[in-house]
């Protein structure tokens, strides 16, 4: 079935001008991107969109680096496009990260992974509509 989910290219990406190579990869794997804008995430901001992750011990360092410099979040639209964005970001830390995957090839740790994907149909529901409204999805 044609699905979408929630991409954003990470600060250590958007930094090192990675943008367009990384959506390079999610369009040659059939992705389309529907919805995209560059913005600079308050603490506040990357602190409630990583809310779920809020008792584990890197949740600080995770805010600080999401709210460090700007971010590219986009809506990937595609057949499967929730797997399909996960295979082609490849595993969270790069050391296990698969050939020719997004993290393989651009990822600098586990923390600085380039790439965030949602995990899950109900998780790409609630992180499309935490950054965009319906009238922003343009299919
Ligand atoms: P992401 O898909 O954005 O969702 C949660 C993020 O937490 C994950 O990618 C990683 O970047 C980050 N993360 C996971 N494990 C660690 C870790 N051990 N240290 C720092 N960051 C981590």
């Amino acid at each position: 079935a044609t699905e979408r989910t929630l991409s954003i290219i990470k600060p250590d990406a958007t930094k090192r001008n990675l943008t367009g190579k990384i959506v390079s990869k999610f369009e040659d794997a059939g992705l389309r991107v529907v919805a995209s804008k560059r913005i600079h995430l308050s603490p506040a901001q990357a602190g409630a969109f990583y809310a779920e992750h809020a008792e584990r011990p890197f949740y600080g360092e995770l805010v600080d680096f999401m709210s460090s410099q700007p971010v590219v979040v986009q809506v990937l639209e595609g057949e499967g496009a929730i797997l399909k964005n996960r295979e082609v970001m490849g595993a969270t830390d790069p050391a296990e990260a698969a050939a020719g995957t997004i993290r393989k090839d651009f990822a600098v740790s586990k923390g600085e992974n380039s790439v965030h994907g949602s995990d899950s149909p109900e998780s790409a529901a609630r992180e499309i509509a935490f950054f965009f409204s319906g009238l922003e999805l343009v299919g």
